[in-house]
């Protein structure tokens, strides 16, 4: 069969340093007038005096947390209903982002979170538009139809039309002040979405471009942004891996190293980036074939070989876990269980059953 292949991106993108200040613009151009702003605790003062001087701002949600939580996109959507919201605006991380899209899918139709959370609601197409703004590098949230969400203990990637975002504002000045260790696992959050959606067995040529371009930019970057957050030029470049990476991922969807990075995350608390990273390097040598090779050659590097070492020397550099001896008692079966019935596995193009992954596990043990 010939090439045959969907593609669709409609989410209008504003990038640039000092884009979050037309912000009362780009709100107007796009018809929102009244919006709940949704942010990471930290920004809380910066964006409650922005709602002080403009209208468009008619309340502030900034209770979120790392792994968000059901209730706070509960609560949120409470808020778009009082305040008749016509817009919601997520400024934040991917947990603040999530939430803010998961929230604005629930608050036209009504009904329970958990309802919605457990598929028991089906999430209305029709919901109140969102507009993204990223401030760390990485999750590429701001351009996808993914909430992770988590209600209790139990946590779940939602991938859902109603979740797409309207814009997104990418304001490379904003990742200016994330720590070190987070630009290093946001970074390599990003460089997972590339090769992911790369080698995912749903891969697609427009998404394939926007890999090598992310693959490329975040070899270049990461480590001169770690080292230096106040670097604009691989601050900006960062930003843009991270929004490539996220359109590379959207369509095909992730694989393996995602797959193991839920129960990574869930039993022993690995921060998502870390999570993924952690087996990063593992699935390039497991997934090395003459496609991989060449994204390789296209992103400037010699092969498969060269990604791995590069991926390995950058969590050595970033001083993230690499061993699962690094944390503490680990259930060996357990985890290479659930890595092996997480959903993403499906998109691995080398099949992974539980034995695969215990031998992989093993290896970093
Ligand atoms: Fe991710």
């Amino acid at each position: 069969m010939g090439l045959e292949f969907i593609y669709t991106q409609p989410v209008k993108i504003f990038f640039g340093a000092g884009k979050f200040e037309d912000l009362g613009a780009i709100l107007k151009e796009l018809g929102l007038r009244r919006c709940v702003a949704v942010c990471d605790p930290f920004l809380r003062p910066v964006i409650s005096d922005m709602a002080e001087r403009s209208s468009a701002i008619v309340a502030v949600y900034s209770d979120i947390r790392p792994n968000p939580q059901l209730s706070g996109a509960a609560a949120v959507a409470a808020l778009i209903r009082e305040r008749e919201a016509d817009g919601v605006i997520g400024v934040g991380g991917g947990s603040t982002l999530d939430t803010a899209k998961f929230a604005a899918a629930i608050a036209c139709k009504g009904g329970e979170a958990l309802d919605y959370f457990r598929g028991s609601l089906v999430f209305p197409l029709d919901h109140v538009p969102v507009v993204t703004v990223p401030t760390t590098a990485g999750t590429g949230s701001e351009v996808t139809q993914v909430s992770v969400m988590s209600c209790g203990s139990e946590k779940k990637t939602i991938n859902h039309p109603a979740f797409m975002p309207k814009a997104a504002i990418v304001d490379p000045l904003l990742t200016r002040s994330v720590p070190p260790r987070t630009t290093m696992n946001t970074g390599l959050d990003a460089l997972a979405h590339a090769l992911e959606g790369w080698w995912s067995r749903n891969h697609q040529p427009i998404s394939d471009l926007m890999a090598v371009e992310a693959v490329r930019l975040v070899l270049e970057n990461l480590e001169a942004a770690w080292r230096d957050g106040s670097d604009l030029e691989a601050r900006t470049n960062m930003s843009l891996a991270a929004l490539l990476g996220g359109l590379a991922f959207a369509l095909p969807k992730t694989a393996g190293s995602h797959a193991c990075s839920y129960p990574l995350s869930e039993d022993y608390g690995l921060p998502h980036g870390e999570a993924c990273a952690f087996t990063l390097d593992s699935f390039v040598r497991i997934n090395a074939d003459a496609r991989l090779e060449t994204l390789c050659k296209r992103a400037g590097l010699s092969g498969t070989e060269e990604l791995a070492e590069r991926i390995a020397a950058l969590k050595q550099l970033g001083g993230l876990r690499t061993r699962l001896a690094e944390l503490g008692e680990v259930d060996l079966d357990k985890l290479a269980h659930d890595s092996a019935v997480h959903p993403l596995m499906k998109n691995n193009p080398v099949p992974m059953d539980e034995a695969a992954l215990r031998r992989m596990f093993e290896r970093l043990a």
